[in-house]
């Protein structure tokens, strides 16, 4: 069978097939782009070493151990332990007219089973990969796992993946691949705040400006398992599979099951090359979200719990002054909500708290010209609740027994349990107050959130994590059908769950409950791998973080919260008139500049001190650019020297100016100065005029920055 070529964006992928009577699909190639006729891919057959299989042995699109795969396999189960190891034969290839994807249906009619694999390569070069898996046998198949991988090359020497926890999300670790399977697993029945966001491998110190990167994210809000599996014979692959537990799916006769897709991203041009792929991907979807992204203020880090239509009639009105565009009143506002005790399944508002609903705020939102915005938990259940204790057989658990009759109940955590939505009466209660909620009231934007993890979620006495994930997308998915014009954001604890899968059915993320800049600066970095800006919430939390300790000042707060979708968490009653001018400062260059931020291309500068970041958006047509320039601690070197600016056009001439929102400050001295030096340099004061290719390859001389400050560069082209 001839080969087919997928191209885009300077990306090829070519699939090939075996020359046997099995006909193995097998992708040949995943990188750079190839012009030109291919050669006969006979060529690329493999030597055949001593003591192995006697034909070469492949990583197939389905790696599997008739086919000689001694690696991590990508299609496990068994009908009560026969059929174990299918042997896949092509039946069918469909190319789709555009070159840009291909269908392949490969079958064992002996095992009684079907794999359709589809790839599809998007303009922007981004390769989605998905699987699906038929029972065609006459009983039922249990399936352990069905994985999505893709070969990687030997050229690959390192692999950088994601780690965090609560309020430090997504930061990079990074080792050698050595022989061995390198596994990211995440058990949390969500997607945990560990989760690795983008799963990379590329050349020897590949870094964000540098290097051959091939990278993947698994597009799946449940337990699942990122891999790099690097056999000894030299064969490697970058793959990942739905995390299943026992008996989870059992497959009867003529049943299928659809893997989450796999985005795979390829650059010579580092991580910034791989990001863009992403970038581009989202903001071609039809529902990328295309409004200007509205600032925020959002009431958790000013009020918690305390809840009160006079107090938050003033904070109303102080936002409205600084030129806040929305309004998100956060938990609270419920049934029995005074604190995180109790209430979550109540999504009734409190009259207790709000004795004439929350008409009265929403109104005072609306009439000075903002939108509102409501907090929700929908996933979620207190036992103190009337929900649960008029449904405690709605409260999901392992055991198929309620524990009136001798079942249990999973462990707490915030003092709550999840709320079995694999059940359709439980999945239709809910759906109906939120529907409720949104038909009665003004509601521009839902903040959704996730509260916990779950070691043991189940239904029916059977694991349960995937049948409760695609419950949570339908329910998403009929919310956002009835209200298409209700915004979303996905939050869980935080960042825990952030991907693709949510993405598709969300409008922006919730990055992390950590609003201390200095944190802020790499979490958002590493979640900007692969989510643009604008959907990467972003806010300007109180002078002394609540979750760290760290005191900030404001233009360090404001310059790190420009750079995502802009907003405001705290309480802003209490800024001082030096604040609040550098807060309107920042909302009216977020204002001037949101166009840019969110639908440029993102620049991570490689820089040579690792405490000093250079990072902005350069605008598509590489007309103006904005900048920031980060100390995020003590420099090893008394002045930074000149840093290379990246990323501009090279051969058009660029206007730089430094921008210090502090400045706005007036009189009042910042709580902490911006700059450690006697003199600035030369160009600091009056800005400078250089071409794109001067900046990249000389740059300029930097301000010596205090740690923990910051300093804005705007870049305007004048040819
Ligand atoms: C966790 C979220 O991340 C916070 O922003 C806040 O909404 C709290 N939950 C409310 O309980």
């Amino acid at each position: 069978m001839d080969p087919i070529h997928l191209r885009a964006a300077g990306v090829s992928v070519v699939v090939g097939f075996g020359t046997g009577p099995e006909q193995l699909p097998r992708i040949e190639h995943w990188g750079g782009a190839l012009d030109g006729d291919l050669p006969d891919l006979d060529i690329l057959r493999a030597p055949v070493p001593h003591s192995s299989y006697d034909e070469p042995v492949v990583a197939g699109l389905v790696p599997l151990g008739s086919a000689g795969w001694l690696g991590r396999p990508g299609l496990r189960g068994s009908r009560d332990g026969r059929a174990f190891s299918p042997a896949l034969r092509t039946a069918s290839v469909e190319a789709a007219g555009d070159g840009r994807g291909i269908r392949i249906r490969q079958c064992d009619p002996d095992a009684g089973l079907e794999v359709t694999t589809e790839l599809t390569l998007h303009p922007s070069g981004l390769l989605e990969v998905a699987g699906e898996l038929t029972n065609t046998g006459a009983d039922d198949y249990r399936l352990e796992e069905l994985g999505v991988c893709l070969p990687l090359p030997a050229a690959a020497a390192e692999v950088l993946d994601l780690t965090g926890r609560w309020c430090r999300e997504r930061h990079p670790q990074r080792s050698a691949i050595r022989q061995g399977t390198w596994v990211r697993s995440g058990r949390h029945a969500r997607t945990g705040h560990d989760a690795s966001l983008l799963f990379a491998a590329g050349t020897s110190g590949f870094a964000s400006r540098t290097g051959h990167v091939w990278a993947v994210h698994f597009a799946w809000s449940g337990d699942q398992e990122l891999y790099l599996d690097a056999l000894a014979d030299g064969r490697r692959v970058l793959g990942a599979a739905e995390l299943l537990g026992p008996g989870e799916i059992v497959l009867a006769p003529g049943e299928s099951h659809r893997t989450p897709p796999l985005y795979a991203s390829y650059s010579a041009q580092g991580l910034d090359g791989v990001g863009a792929r992403f970038h581009e991907w989202f903001r071609a979807r039809p529902q990328h979200p295309a409004a200007p992204r509205p600032v925020v203020l959002n009431t958790w880090e000013a009020v918690y719990f305390d809840q009160g239509l006079e107090a938050l009639l003033e904070l109303v009105d102080s936002a409205a002054d600084l030129g806040v565009e929305r309004f998100v009143l956060d938990d609270g506002w419920f049934l029995g909500r005074r604190d995180d005790n109790a209430g979550l399944g109540d999504w009734i508002v409190d009259p207790d708290v709000w004795p004439d609903g929350l008409t009265p705020l929403i109104d005072a939102v609306t009439a000075q010209g903002m939108e509102f915005g409501l907090w929700v938990e929908p996933e979620m259940i207190n036992l103190d609740s009337e929900l649960a204790r008029a449904h405690p057989e709605w409260i999901a658990r392992p055991t198929a027994e309620a524990p009136a009759r001798g079942g249990r109940l999973p462990q707490e955590f915030r003092r709550q349990q999840v709320l079995d939505l694999a059940q359709p009466d439980a999945w239709q209660h809910i759906y109906d107050r939120l529907d409720a909620l949104l038909t009665e009231n003004d509601i521009a934007f839902l903040k959704w959130d996730h509260n916990r993890d779950s070691g043991e979620l189940g239904h029916d006495g059977r694991p349960s994590v995937h049948a409760q994930t695609l419950a949570l997308y339908r329910l998403l998915d009929a919310l956002r059908a009835a209200h298409p014009d209700v915004e979303i954001e996905s939050c869980a604890s935080g960042g825990g769950r952030v991907d693709l899968g949510i993405l598709q059915r969300t409008d922006r993320v919730w990055t992390s409950d950590c609003n201390d800049a200095l944190e802020r600066q790499t979490i958002q970095r590493w979640t900007q791998a692969v989510l643009p800006p604008e959907l990467v919430g972003a806010h300007v939390g109180p002078t002394r973080s609540h979750t760290t300790g760290r005191v900030h000042d404001i233009a360090f707060r404001a310059i790190t919260a420009l750079f995502g979708h802009f907003g405001i968490e705290w309480d802003i009653r209490e800024a001082s008139a030096h604040d609040r001018a550098v807060l309107a400062e920042a909302i009216a260059l977020y204002k001037r500049h949101r166009h840019l931020l969110h639908t440029g291309v993102r620049v991570n500068a490689d820089t040579a001190d690792p405490k000093l970041a250079l990072h902005g958006v350069v605008g598509a047509d590489g007309a103006e650019a904005l900048f920031a320039l980060v100390c995020l601690g003590s420099l090893a070197t008394e002045v930074p020297g000149r840093v290379t600016i990246p990323g501009l056009d090279a051969g058009r001439t660029y206007r730089v100016e430094a921008i210090d929102p502090g400045d706005a400050g007036g009189g009042e001295p910042a709580a902490h100065p911006p700059f450690v030096q006697v003199a600035p340099p030369a160009w600091l004061p009056g800005g400078a005029t250089a071409s794109g290719g001067f900046l990249a390859e000389v740059g300029l001389p930097m301000p010596n920055l205090a740690p923990e400050r910051a300093l804005l560069l705007r870049l305007t082209a004048i040819d």
